[in-house]
């Protein structure tokens, strides 16, 4: 089999396209929502991780929505090294419309229309005829091609479709001009034998199948996303649709960072090519987790924190003696180094500059300068000062780069005896404001005195700290979740200072809620 892509070209048989769906699918879970900053962040991680193909939203679901398709098409869209972007489109003309308006400037671009093919879903959700569902996949194929060379049609429900209505509906999206076929287990309802029955008879009964790439995309209801992803590839699946720490619809979708490493380890069994760069793996799982608040479990597989920790003394033995006795692949090789001293508190800007680099970040000057001075500060409050720990701050520095409101400085009276005070500055439309505040604690004086400057409805409902490596010198890494109208978003905030990194969580927090104002909401998509 030898495909012949539009934007893929001539691909070897054993070639896997990997479309990371982090932003789409991956953003449409509760909690996990990013504001445009994020995105393009994120965006330009996963370029430097080597993704195909990146979806980079659902350009109807809302202005804000279209505004970051666009805006991803616009930047990331139009580096040397872009990745093909695409926007999610139900099959209907104003869905594909809008879909191609927002990926109207990228170099490289795909339209992507779904529409349900399942007995259930046609009858209950789209309540629809059958074959009203194949005449709305092609009109919206076709439509779609005359805005994109390539367009990927999805089968949603594949897995709990007729097979004979389903091989109708591949044959009439090829027809159509669809170059990407994709068979979604998208209740993540199917066993792997499930999926390479499925893909066998696909391929056996469609005319025209080895014309185009045939697509998976594993939803984790079972804990079978990445299971079922290999059984798809074992059944001529040439791409795979991923996200990052596997985020996603409920239980989440097929993890990126498994799936590629499970390849990369079991060359053996599965001998398949791919461009992911995989010492990214760790920094982008961080930076999401970073992102998005939520921290990978720590015995997530690759990125987890335990992932390659020894903890019994007859294993630690073996990897003293031979890493190989307990280790399939080597820590390295996924990002993970060995904690190392970084620099002191008499670097330099260039040395900083320069460890950036090595870490991977490329960032602006005015970024650099705020990153330094925090850097400056940090190293003068914490004895050792780690990769982890720059992570940290650059991280926190650069997601607030446009941000509304921003943290200036705290300054904290509390203890045994009677209330707490804080003295807050914050920023906000670039101009300074304070308050003092008294509070039973001293988040509490602080949160008050963000609610005296910044007067707002919001209730908070979470509030938890973490460390950023090991010590009682280490970083704080706070998360704060703010409720407001049935609109959830999370905020973080990093610093050696526990309250001072409470505070800048807060307010990453309200400055989330202030895009979200500004968001209509998505409509409903089952996917
Ligand atoms: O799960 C699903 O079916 C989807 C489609 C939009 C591909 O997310
Ligand atoms: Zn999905």
């Amino acid at each position: 089999m030898s495909i012949n892509h539009p934007s893929f070209g001539k691909l070897d048989d054993n070639r896997i396209i990997i479309f990371d769906t982090t932003l789409r699918d991956g953003e449409q879970s509760p909690g996990f929502s990013m504001n445009l900053t994020e995105k393009i962040r994120m965006a330009e991680a996963l370029t430097e991780l080597g993704v195909d193909v990146m979806e980079a939203g659902f350009a109807i679901a809302s202005p804000g929505d279209f505004e970051s398709v666009k805006a991803i098409a616009e930047s990331v869209g139009q580096r040397d090294d872009t990745p093909v972007i695409a926007s999610l489109a139900r099959a209907g003309a104003q869905d594909v419309l809008r879909a191609a308006d927002a990926l109207r400037n990228a170099k490289r671009k795909r339209i992507h229309i779904v529409i349900a093919t399942s007995d259930l879903h046609m009858k209950y959700k789209l309540r629809l005829e059958p074959d009203e569902v194949i005449a709305a996949t092609v009109d919206s194929i076709k439509l779609a091609r005359q805005h994109a060379d390539d367009v990927e049609w999805s089968a949603e429900d594949a897995t709990r479709s007729d097979p004979d209505f389903l091989a109708r509906c591949v044959e009439a999206a090829i027809k159509a001009g669809a170059t990407t076929i994709n068979l979604p287990d998208t209740v993540g309802y199917a066993l792997p034998e499930d999926m390479e029955r499925m893909y066998a008879q696909i391929r056996a009964r469609v005319p025209g199948i080895e014309t185009v790439i045939l697509s998976t995309h594993n939803h984790n209801d079972l804990g079978m996303g990445v299971a079922n992803t290999l059984a798809a590839i074992r059944a001529g699946a040439r791409q795979v649709e991923t996200t990052i720490n596997g985020i996603g619809e409920r239980a989440g979708n097929a993890s990126l960072e498994e799936l590629v490493m499970a390849i990369r380890t079991r060359q053996d069994a599965m001998p398949y090519a791919n461009n992911i760069q995989t010492t990214h793996l760790l920094r982008m799982s961080r930076l999401l987790a970073t992102i998005t608040g939520f921290d990978v479990q720590p015995n997530k597989a690759i990125v987890g924190r335990n992932a390659f920790a020894h903890e019994a003394g007859i294993h630690q033995d073996g990897v003293l003696k031979m890493a190989a006795t307990y280790e399939i692949m080597t820590p390295e090789s996924v990002g993970w180094t060995k904690n190392s001293l970084v620099l002191g508190k008499h670097s330099g800007r260039a040395a900083f500059r320069d460890k950036l680099n090595t870490l991977g970040y490329k960032i602006g000057d005015n970024q650099l300068n705020d990153a330094f001075r925090r850097f400056k500060d940090l190293a003068d409050r914490k004895k050792v000062v780690f990769d982890e720990d720059v992570v940290a701050l650059v991280d926190d520095e650069v997601m607030r780069d446009h941000e509304r409101i921003r943290f200036v400085s705290l300054d904290l009276h509390a203890g045994s005896k009677g209330p707490a005070r804080a003295e807050l500055e914050l920023e906000i439309d670039g101009k300074t404001r304070s308050a003092s505040s008294e509070g039973n604690g001293p988040v509490d004086a602080t949160f008050a005195a963000i609610q005296a400057i910044f007067p707002h409805t919001a209730n908070l409902v979470l509030f938890s700290v973490g460390a950023v490596t090991e010590g009682t010198d280490a970083q704080a890494k706070t998360t704060v979740r703010l409720e407001e109208n049935g609109k959830m978003v999370d905020g973080q905030g990093a610093d050696a200072d526990t309250i001072v990194a409470s505070a800048r969580a807060y307010v990453h927090a309200l400055n989330k809620l202030l895009v979200k104002r500004l968001r209509t909401e998505p409509t409903a998509l089952s996917a």
